[in-house]
């Protein structure tokens, strides 16, 4: 039997996008797709698997207005490939001096790498194909840190993307793990679709599951976390001790309206910022320990 989708369609000021997005997978989206609706609107039309509990942010009946988001429509749908459209659209994107990461699929020819890393990635439902802000900017950031012959670690790891990077980038050995089972399985394959037999491969494993498998001795050279700032935020003392002293992390998945409360606790932590890049409302941080850097 088919299995069903229970779909809401809210319109929300384009400034709102992020935030009413972030509502939305804290009430367990599965999916969204993000539409234009005139010069300053967007639609956002969500899956669930069964309908949302409330949401202080979100509004509950059809043609409700809570703050600046409307709820227009809601509805059981059929289940059917959400991606295929986006997927027959997508093309490579071209990220920071050293990316160029392909969401396209396989029988499709490889892009022209020009001197840019390949990172082929078919989009399907993990996150990191190369098209978001935070994605782009821990790429960003990663191509301008020493990354050869380090230790990395990948927190919420998604596609794999960040970790795959650092790997061609010649890191000495990566872990990456993800919450998210479909996502770490995912990114399996993906590392072994992005082999590349004439380069170097530094070690790399890419497991589901949380940070408490991390051996409590391991230090590493640089740390990555692409993750909103509730979902970790348990771990980050954790995650903290995990960096060695003089080495970095790179923050990102954060909006700007949170980014002072973020910063305050890595702060206290004993990772100091000491650079920062911006997309729309993303921003993104490269903090040391105990160095400057
Ligand atoms: C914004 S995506 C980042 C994916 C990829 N690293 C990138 O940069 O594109 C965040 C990922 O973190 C995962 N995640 C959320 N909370 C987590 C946690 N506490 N531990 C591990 N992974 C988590 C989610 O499942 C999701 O795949």
């Amino acid at each position: 039997m088919a299995s069903r989708y229970f779909s809401r369609t809210y319109r929300t000021e384009a400034a709102w996008e992020d935030l009413c997005t972030q509502r939305l997978v804290e009430v367990g989206t599965r999916g969204i797709e993000v539409s234009v609706a005139g010069s300053d609107a967007v639609q956002l039309l969500a899956y669930f698997s069964t309908p949302p509990p409330p949401h202080q942010g979100l509004p509950e009946r059809v043609g409700e207005q809570r703050g600046h988001v409307e709820l227009l429509a809601e509805g059981w749908l059929e289940e059917r490939d959400w991606q295929e459209e986006f997927r027959r659209h997508v093309v490579p994107i071209q990220i920071g001096d050293r990316f160029l990461v392909d969401p396209g699929e396989l029988d499709r020819p490889p892009p022209v790498a020009d001197g840019r890393i390949v990172l082929r990635l078919p989009t399907r439902t993990a996150f990191g194909t190369g098209s978001h802000e935070t994605t782009q900017l821990t790429l960003e950031w990663l191509e301008q840190v020493e990354v050869e012959n380090r230790t990395i670690l990948d927190v919420g790891s998604g596609s794999g993307v960040l970790s795959l990077a650092a790997q061609r980038l010649g890191a000495r050995c990566v872990i990456g793990f993800d919450l998210d089972l479909p996502s770490a399985l995912m990114s399996g394959q993906y590392e072994r679709l992005n082999r590349e037999p004439s380069v170097p491969r530094g070690r790399i494993g890419l497991y589901a599951g949380t940070s408490g498998a991390i051996c409590p001795k391991a230090r590493f050279d640089l740390l990555m976390v692409n993750v909103l700032p509730h979902r970790i935020a348990s771990e980050l003392g954790w995650l903290a001790g995990r960096v060695r002293s003089g080495g970095l992390a790179l923050v990102s998945g954060v909006l700007d309206a949170e980014e002072n409360s973020v910063l305050a606790a890595w702060r206290a932590l004993g990772l100091d910022p000491v650079g920062r890049r911006q997309r729309g409302e993303w921003v993104a941080w490269k903090l040391t320990k105990g160095g400057s850097q």
